[in-house]
């Protein structure tokens, strides 16, 4: 089975075999299948947060969960459910077209429901940890089918325990282990704008706008997003390929004594945040390419498959010219850059 069509950068690989799972019966017939079970598994969403690096071996359990429904009223939210294959972006419109605001700073961010809590999806002062109440999954091991609420997901900044492993040191991680079902989310019945953010508040200054709506803001960060970001459509990528690393106050104040326009952001504990786009861009990556792999011209925190589905990109262009950009960046900062995307 070809993946390319499965994963956003439109990378070339292939998995032995492929299971389409639409309902919880569908992965425990999955696990009793001694030919899938035998090669391991590996859980496949909207693929818009992977790299391929080569063949997949294990059986590939591609989500496809449907479903999307107001479960309930608490008395400070509304409690919505999504299955986990359902499309973030049309979840988000679906959620604002039932009269439920709190989710429209994370419009058009690419890939599934189920793959949200993952990387834990942010943007413009919004994370989903911030609206999240609990999920459904599958262990995969076991059969059994459990629920986690927030704390249990160990939420970070683009981490939670869904992308660590089970370590010998204690450390509690479902990577390879949990296969997301549906996705319950906690909407606030007074609801607030999330505002702040640089790009947001242009825009409510461009059109004079002091209180905007949910609406009006889904818009906006639309119009933000494809202003800045490459339609994965169109130009396949993965989004962000780094994290924003943080600094002490100490590390920072030496980048900027070099670097006067460093662009940093002083966090809630004491920390300074730093835009990894920034750092890549201050080096000289834009545009920059390994084969078919490539810097966004337009941001350069985001790599590219610029050889489209003809001649695409290979996992392995992607990966030397990630490791290129972390030693120039390393060389000249001293900053170690974490990709972002799982590598698989
Ligand atoms: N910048 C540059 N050059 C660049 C790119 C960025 O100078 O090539 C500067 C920008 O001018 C800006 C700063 O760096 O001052 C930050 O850039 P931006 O506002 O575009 O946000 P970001 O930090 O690069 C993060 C998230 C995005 C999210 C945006 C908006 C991460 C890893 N990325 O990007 O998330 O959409 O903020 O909240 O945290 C993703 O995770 O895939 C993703 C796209």
């Amino acid at each position: 089975v070809s993946l390319q069509a499965l994963n956003s950068f439109g990378i070339a690989a292939r998995a032995a075999q492929l299971v389409r799972v639409r309902h919880e019966a569908d992965v425990r017939d999955a696990l009793a299948d001694a030919e899938l079970a035998a090669p391991g598994k590996f859980v496949l969403g909207g693929g818009s947060n992977i790299v391929l690096t080569g063949d997949v071996k294990a059986t590939v359990l591609k989500v496809e969960v449907p479903g999307r429904r107001i479960v309930g009223q608490t008395e400070r939210h509304t409690l919505v459910e999504a299955g986990a294959g359902e499309n973030w972006h049309d979840f988000v419109a679906w959620t604002l077209d039932q009269g439920l605001p709190g989710l429209e700073n994370l419009a058009l961010i690419p890939g599934t429901v189920g793959a949200s809590p993952v990387q834990n999806i942010g943007a413009y002062g919004l994370e989903l940890q911030d609206r999240f109440h609990e999920l459904d999954a599958i262990d995969l091991h076991t059969g059994e089918r459990f629920t986690l609420d927030a704390a249990q997901c160990g939420f970070g900044y683009r981490d939670s325990v869904f992308k660590h492993h089970a370590a010998h040191d204690g450390d509690f991680g479902l990577a390879g282990r949990a296969l997301i079902l549906r996705v319950r989310f906690a909407l606030p019945r007074a609801w607030q704008p999330v505002l702040g953010y640089l790009d947001l508040e242009r825009k409510m200054q461009e059109e004079g706008v002091h209180q905007p709506s949910a609406r009006q803001i889904f818009d906006w960060i639309v119009a933000i997003r494809r202003a800045k970001l490459p339609d994965p459509a169109v130009i396949g990528n993965a989004g962000s390929f780094f994290k924003n690393p943080t600094v002490t106050p100490e590390q920072c104040q030496d980048i900027i004594g070099r670097d006067p326009h460093v662009v940093h952001y002083p966090m809630p504990d004491g920390s300074v945040k730093l835009a990894a786009g920034w750092l890549i861009d201050a080096c000289g990556w834009k545009g920059k390419s390994v084969g078919n792999a490539a810097v966004y011209d337009k941001q350069a925190l985001v790599l590219v498959n610029r050889g489209g589905r003809q001649h695409p990109a290979t996992g392995g262009e992607v990966m030397t010219l990630a490791k290129a950009i972390q030693t120039s960046v390393y060389e000249r900062f001293g900053i170690r850059l974490e990709p972002e995307p799982v590598v698989v």
